[in-house]
């Protein structure tokens, strides 16, 4: 069976609504999936999956801090070919999911499921299925 994990930071919760809707889709698809926060994360596990999936709200323009070195840490990880997709919520700008996207891509050189998923917060309340078709997205790519 193919093997998901799903990443997630979030401070008012929007990116965490996203992340649970995105692995029901997943597991709808037949995906075995973890679902985790970033902190409770060590990058010896990935190598496990056969998708790494990644979750951040912008701030700032910018990542929230715990994901900027979780991705400082995944550089050792061996994720070579393996599948990549990111989502987060914003409020204007969005531009952690590029930044997730493009790093997995030129640094990691992961097989990156793209458009990533930006959803704003009031756009997330009314937008599980909108999560559950990209984790469905996803799915087809490695199952
Ligand atoms: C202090 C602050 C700064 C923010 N900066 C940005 C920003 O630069 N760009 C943007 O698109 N959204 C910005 N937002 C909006 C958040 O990304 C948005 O509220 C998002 O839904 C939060 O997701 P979360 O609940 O997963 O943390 C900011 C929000 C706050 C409170």
């Amino acid at each position: 069976m193919a093997k998901a994990i799903v990443i997630y930071e979030t401070t008012y919760g929007y990116t965490e609504t996203m992340a649970k809707a995105i692995v029901a889709g997943l597991k709808e698809a037949g995906v075995e999936v973890e679902l985790k926060k970033v902190m409770a994360v060590n990058t010896d596990e990935l190598k496990d999956f056969d998708a790494v999936v990644l979750g951040c709200p912008t701030y700032h323009h910018d990542m929230i801090g715990t994901m900027k070195t979780f991705l400082f840490k995944m550089k050792n990880a061996e994720l070579k070919g393996k599948i990549g997709a990111v989502f987060g919520s914003y409020g204007w700008s969005g531009e952690s999911v590029e930044m997730m996207s493009d790093t997995m891509k030129h640094i990691f050189e992961m097989d990156v499921v793209e458009p990533g998923l930006k959803m704003k917060g009031t756009e997330v309340v009314t937008g599980e299925k909108e999560c559950k078709e990209f984790g469905k997205k996803i799915a087809a790519k490695i199952t």
